[in-house]
């Protein structure tokens, strides 16, 4: 199956995917932390992108887009994808779906977690994720049983350098402008799915699991 998780950031699409990737054995492709992988190795692609995050701005279209195409190219996206955080603009969606017409595929679809604005401030303010494995955690709302250390593999527990609150409200605009968009898009073509995302985490997974079910 080939899944899209949107949503605002902060809606909690990393960390839905930590559960859909539990049951499903399918990858996880975030762009955001391949992006951040790529920040920290210094290659000229993730300089370029470190621009733009840093201001809570989007990275280029063409960049993003090879990016992903090169990704779905790998032998283990063959039975299917958990896209995280892409496509961001209507030029992603229709690249993406130019890229699976190419591969015999389709979305299958797309899982669009809603949470208020004034929600995320707070859930962004107290993020701290694995530096080795990714998984999220909130000082405020699920804090790893020792401080800085991850629950599941030891690894040191870091803040997102997009995370302070005048980058917060940046990307929140750029979502709204650039992203939002896309649920008519993909609510035209009839697989778009609503979640409420502002309740607890197990109980979001619930009705994400039911969806996935029901495909
Ligand atoms: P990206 O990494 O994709 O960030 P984002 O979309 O802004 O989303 P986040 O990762 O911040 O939030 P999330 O929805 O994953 O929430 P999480 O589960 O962590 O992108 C970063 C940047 O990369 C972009 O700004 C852009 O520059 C660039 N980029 C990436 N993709 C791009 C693209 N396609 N095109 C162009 N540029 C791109 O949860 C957040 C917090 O809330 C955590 O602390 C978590 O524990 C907590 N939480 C989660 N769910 C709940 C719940 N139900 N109740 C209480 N707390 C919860
Ligand atoms: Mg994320």
């Amino acid at each position: 199956m080939n899944i899209i998780l949107m949503g605002p950031p902060g809606a909690g699409k990393g960390t839905q995917a930590e559960f859909i990737k539990k049951t499903y054995p399918i990858p996880h492709i975030s762009t955001g932390d391949m992006f951040r992988a790529a920040v920290k190795q210094q290659t000229p692609m993730g300089l370029e992108a470190k621009k733009y995050m840093d201001s809570g701005k989007l990275v280029p279209d063409e960049v993003t887009i090879g990016v992903v195409k090169e990704r779905l190219a790998e032998p283990d996206c063959a039975n299917g994808f958990l896209l995280d955080g892409f496509p961001r603009t209507v030029q992603q969606a229709v690249a993406l779906d130019e890229i699976l017409s190419g591969m015999n595929g389709k979305i299958d679809l797309v899982l669009n977690i809603d949470v208020p604005d004034d929600i995320l401030f707070d859930r962004m303010a107290g993020r701290v994720s694995c530096e080795q494995c990714k998984a999220v955690y909130n000082t405020k709302f699920k804090a790893p049983k020792t401080e800085g250390i991850c629950d599941q593999c030891g690894g040191s527990l870091i803040q997102r350098a997009d995370d302070q609150p005048e980058t917060v409200k940046s990307r929140l605009e750029v979502y709204h402008a650039q992203t939002a968009p896309l649920l008519d898009y993909y609510s035209h073509k009839g697989n778009l799915q609503n979640v409420d995302g502002n309740r607890d985490v197990n109980v979001v997974f619930a009705d994400v699991q039911k969806l996935m079910e029901a495909l």
